[in-house]
């Protein structure tokens, strides 16, 4: 056979193999240790010499030709048959299993639902408002003035000059009291949001939870207590708590509560920065105009608030130094947890 019909015959089976047992079959009439190329290029050591070098070229290129395009060849019918009646993927039961790719709770969705155990736990139950709020809710209503520096600590994105994405989940208190009547306990979690300069400690999207107990008679020992209990029960019945004054528009009075360092009791280490302190919440007792705003009479009812963050609750608790990793979408940090 010439060199031109046989190329011709090697493009023509391998084209036409529709199956790994014919393509084997096409490999070893052309290739195989009797096949037609095989024998060309044993042939050509007796080949007169003058002939030796153009006969080594087409049959070293017949040879290449032909692997190319079985390998080609095998890589369509691999695509498209895994699973039909062409392939078979092998099978060996008693390989040992390979990990897989389990996937498992976002570090924030477990901290949040430890939260929710504990406060669920105290008697609170779950209410919930909206991402994009109305400005009445998210600063009117909870006794933010007009153009009050307040706000500013709390610039946000504004969808129109009413609307807006919520700074904290403090508008949920306001939604709650409108459609209920108290004695009410609840917690309010999710995303908020803030136009900030981003940064390790500052994120533009994240996450806290609101408490919020409405009742006649309630006292700031009730807030306390209940900061303590939840506290000890997030990080060790050891730890203490202390409240030290602070202003927000929609309590009075309003503090900030620091907890005892779990790391070092107290002593200082760099975990709370030598302080023996760490900031964990916002907290105080509702303010008047607040419960004006949804129709109850502050002479007869009271009431304490709290807002912590939740990424700053799973950074205390894991050590964690940067909060842009929370919704960095980075498996290797993912794993950790
Ligand atoms: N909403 C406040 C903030 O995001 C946190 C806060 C403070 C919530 C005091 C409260 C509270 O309910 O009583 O900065």
């Amino acid at each position: 056979m010439d060199a031109e019909s046989l190329e011709k015959s090697i493009r023509d089976d391998i084209g036409k193999a529709d199956s790994f047992e014919t393509l084997e079959q096409a490999r070893i009439k052309y290739l195989g240790r009797k096949g037609l190329v095989t024998s060309l290029l044993k042939n050509i050591k007796d080949a007169p010499p003058d002939e030796k070098p153009k006969l080594g070229a087409v049959s070293n290129r017949l040879k290449k030709l032909a692997e190319e395009l079985i390998e080609e060849r095998l890589g369509a019918l691999r695509g498209s048959r895994v699973g039909s009646r062409f392939y078979k993927p092998p099978f060996d039961a008693t390989l040992p299993a390979h990990d897989g790719n389990v996937g498992h709770r976002h570090v924030l969705s477990q901290v949040l639902r430890r939260l929710k155990d504990i406060f669920f736990g105290m008697g609170y139950s779950l209410a919930s408002g909206p991402h994009v709020e109305l400005e009445y809710y998210n600063f009117h209503a909870l006794n933010f003035p007009d153009e009050h520096p307040s706000r500013d600590v709390q610039d946000t994105f504004y969808v129109t000059d009413d609307i807006l994405l919520r700074t904290h989940t403090s508008p949920v208190q306001v939604r709650y009291m409108e459609e209920h009547q108290p004695p009410l306990k609840i917690i309010a979690a999710g995303r908020v949001f803030r136009n900030e300069s981003v940064d390790p400690s500052h994120a533009a999207e994240f996450h806290q939870i609101e408490g919020l107990y409405v009742d006649t008679d309630v006292s700031l020992a009730d807030l306390k207590k209940d900061v303590e209990v939840f506290i000890q029960q997030l990080f060790g019945a050891k730890t203490r708590i202390r409240f030290r004054p602070s202003f927000f528009p929609f309590t009075e009075p309003s503090a900030e509560v620091d907890m005892s360092c779990f790391a070092c009791q107290g002593k200082g280490c760099s975990i709370c920065g030598n302080a023996g302190w760490i900031e964990v919440m916002g907290a105080g007792m509702v303010h008047p105009n607040v419960f004006r705003a949804v129709g109850y009479d502050p002479e007869k009812y009271s009431g304490f608030a709290f807002g912590l963050g939740v990424d700053r609750v799973a950074m205390i608790k894991y050590g964690i130094d940067d909060i842009r990793l929370f919704l960095g979408n980075d498996l290797r940090f993912l794993r950790q947890f």
